[in-house]
């Protein structure tokens, strides 16, 4: 064993030591990594001082990597290459974004419980966040570990919801955070998808809830209702036994499993100080409910 790995978190998140990523990971190192990855459902590996270029060569080990939606950020020069989501507070000049830059609205969405991606049909299998600069108070990340809270769930509950099917909207998410201003290109680009409400973990096996702050409503229910069940099971798995809140240091790197867990960005003195972080995420193979009638379909 390369790798050594211990849990900051009764449940999840483990924190990797023994890993150089700036230099190039072997094929049993990955799968060293893969099979954590698996059990831990998000690792930390402290110290990496990456390049662009080395995140994204490392996250392809996962994946592959989505470049950004064309009208996502129409307006604005981006500052990071298309592979990278820019989760920061400044410009491309290295300035504090302006309080009304649009920038700002789509990251502080990200304080919102929710797993990336699940308003694309085929949604995210991880995200690599890799930490460039970091406020000296405040911005922390929250994990939620989605197999735990499914376990936890009373068996009647998990019988009601096992093959409910529910539609994501990233406007559904931005909505919610008072924010509309949406390019017609953009709402073309990103329809609101389906995905299952329950997903199996194709490496472990185990259940874990799928949702976020992108989840309005179940399909065939009332749409009342189905937000109410919704907002429950959001309440539920973000309970303090299955969170890990964690405090940030220049030269971390965090890969999350997007299948079973959940996170929410914390406030920092946005006006005030830079927070810089660079991520790329690894696209799953299927859509959720494709994969699952896929399996029945074969199954029969
Ligand atoms: C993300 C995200 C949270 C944070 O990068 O996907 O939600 O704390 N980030 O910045
Ligand atoms: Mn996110």
């Amino acid at each position: 064993m390369a790798i050594t790995v211990k849990r900051s978190h009764p449940l999840f998140f483990g924190e990797v030591d023994g890993v150089d990523l700036t230099r190039p990971v072997t094929p049993d190192l990955f799968a060293e990594i893969d099979a954590a990855f698996n059990e831990h459902a998000i690792l930390l590996f402290r110290g990496q001082a990456m390049s662009d270029a080395q995140q994204v060569e490392f996250s392809k080990l996962f994946g592959p990597v989505f470049t950004a939606t064309k009208y996502h950020w129409a307006k604005q020069e981006r500052r990071l290459r298309a592979e990278m989501a820019d989760i920061s507070n400044i410009d491309h000049d290295g300035r504090l974004l302006a309080e009304d830059d649009e920038r700002r609205f789509h990251n502080r969405a990200n304080q919102l419980w929710h797993t990336d991606n699940t308003f694309k049909h085929v949604p995210a299998r991880c995200s690599l966040l890799s930490a460039r600069e970091i406020p000296s108070a405040g911005g922390d990340t929250e994990f939620a570990d989605m197999r735990a809270a499914y376990d936890a769930l009373p068996e009647t509950r998990k019988r009601e919801i096992g093959d409910l099917i529910v539609e994501h909207s990233i406007f559904y998410s931005r909505t919610k955070m008072g924010f509309a201003g949406y390019t017609d290109g953009a709402r073309t680009e990103l329809p609101p998808v389906q995905q299952v409400l329950v997903r199996r973990h194709p490496a472990t096996g185990r259940n874990a809830l799928y949702i976020a702050s992108h989840a309005s409503h179940i399909i065939g229910w009332p749409v009342e209702k189905g937000r109410q069940l919704i907002e429950e099971l959001l309440a539920f798995a973000t309970q303090p036994q299955f969170v890990h809140r964690h405090r940030w240091r220049e030269g971390d790197l965090i890969v999350w499993d997007n299948r079973c867990t959940m996170h929410r960005a914390t406030p920092y003195d946005e006006m005030g100080e830079r927070r810089v972080l660079h991520r790329t995420t690894v696209s799953d193979e299927i859509n959720s409910v494709e994969r699952v009638r896929g399996q029945r379909h074969s199954a029969a």
